[in-house]
């Protein structure tokens, strides 16, 4: 394990909230407890907190998993402001908790009320968006045989419908020139795999909505982006009812497959979140970035 500086070390409290988190929880704790900024650190890697500066960020499900620490990257990275969405309040508060520029709005993004909620918050705070981030999302096995209709309209809402009337109701506050928006995909919209065509279409309906929005927003300075990944640590299949013991055999197959050798972190998916939406990937519209651990190459 890397030591930390002695300076930093004192400076850092890593309390039970976020330790854990990997690299940005540490981040939020330095930031939080005023450290030395700028300059090298753990892992090798450099603070660079200003990069959305002044910036305002939205991440829907920024409660849990990917979009939580996605939302920490951002605040950590100098964003203004950080609005999380989700159903749940409890942690949304947490992550709010953990950095002051990170705002908590309860929004289900699979109704028009939950739009209208999140388009409200936006115009009555900071009135526009630089960085949109549709990660919400859910999956549930949906088998032919024993499809249930509401699972189906579920995932689609979620998935592609929120997306969708989010970033209609928000293009309006969407900086024009200079927004940007990222997608978070799934390999499962490349990877066929029994009982999981429902989650599958509505990742293809994503992949698909990205490149059509990158050339229909282009005109207006706008970029489109997503991210794939595979399979990672998180805590989407439990809340879609996969139980824990199908869970740890899902991610063992996975980890045996793939030349990596191991399932991801959600630290090994948010740098190519952020490093979409940044300022310097100005010449990147309508890409998908894959970020699988190798396994639609295996
Ligand atoms: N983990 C993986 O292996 C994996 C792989 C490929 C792609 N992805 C994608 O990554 C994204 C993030 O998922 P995750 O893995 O980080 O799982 P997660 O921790 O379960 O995050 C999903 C988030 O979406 C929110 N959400 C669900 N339904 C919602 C709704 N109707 N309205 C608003 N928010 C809603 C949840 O919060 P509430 O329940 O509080 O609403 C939760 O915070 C998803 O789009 C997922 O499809 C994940």
């Amino acid at each position: 394990m890397t030591a930390w500086p002695a300076t930093l070390r004192a400076r850092t409290r890593i309390t039970p909230a976020n330790h854990g988190e990997g690299m940005f929880a540490h981040r939020a704790a330095l930031r939080t407890t005023g450290p030395r900024r700028g300059g090298p650190w753990q892992r090798g890697i450099a603070l660079s907190d200003n990069t959305f500066a002044e910036q305002h960020i939205v991440v829907t499900g920024g409660g849990t998993g990917i979009g939580r620490a996605t939302a920490l990257a951002f605040a950590e990275q100098g964003a203004a402001s950080v609005m999380i969405t989700g159903r749940r309040g409890g942690p949304l508060d947490e992550v709010a908790a953990l950095h002051p520029s990170i705002v908590p709005v309860l929004a289900d993004v699979a109704t028009e009320a939950g739009i209208d909620t999140i388009t409200a918050e936006v115009r009555a705070r900071a009135g526009r968006v630089d960085v949109l981030v549709h990660n919400a999302g859910v999956f549930a096995r949906t088998p032919l045989d024993e499809l249930d209709p509401a699972e189906v309209r579920k995932q689609f809402g979620v998935n592609v419908f929120g997306p969708i009337l989010l970033t209609a109701a928000l293009l309006p506050q969407l900086t024009a020139p200079g927004g940007n928006i990222v997608i978070v995909s799934s390999i499962s919209a490349r990877l066929a795999a029994p009982a999981q065509s429902v989650y599958a279409a509505s990742k293809a309906a994503v992949d698909s909505l990205i490149r059509s929005w990158a050339i229909e927003l282009g005109p207006k300075g706008i970029r489109v982006n997503g991210v794939a990944p595979g399979n990672v640590r998180t805590p989407i299949l439990g809340a879609g009812g996969i139980p824990a013991h199908e869970i740890e055999q899902w991610q063992t197959n996975y980890a045996n497959v793939v030349p990596t050798g191991r399932v991801g972190e959600v630290d090994d998916v948010v740098p190519w979140i952020t490093r979409l939406a940044e300022p310097a990937s100005a010449w990147v519209s309508g890409e998908i970035i894959v970020v699988d651990g190798g396994r639609l190459a295996a």
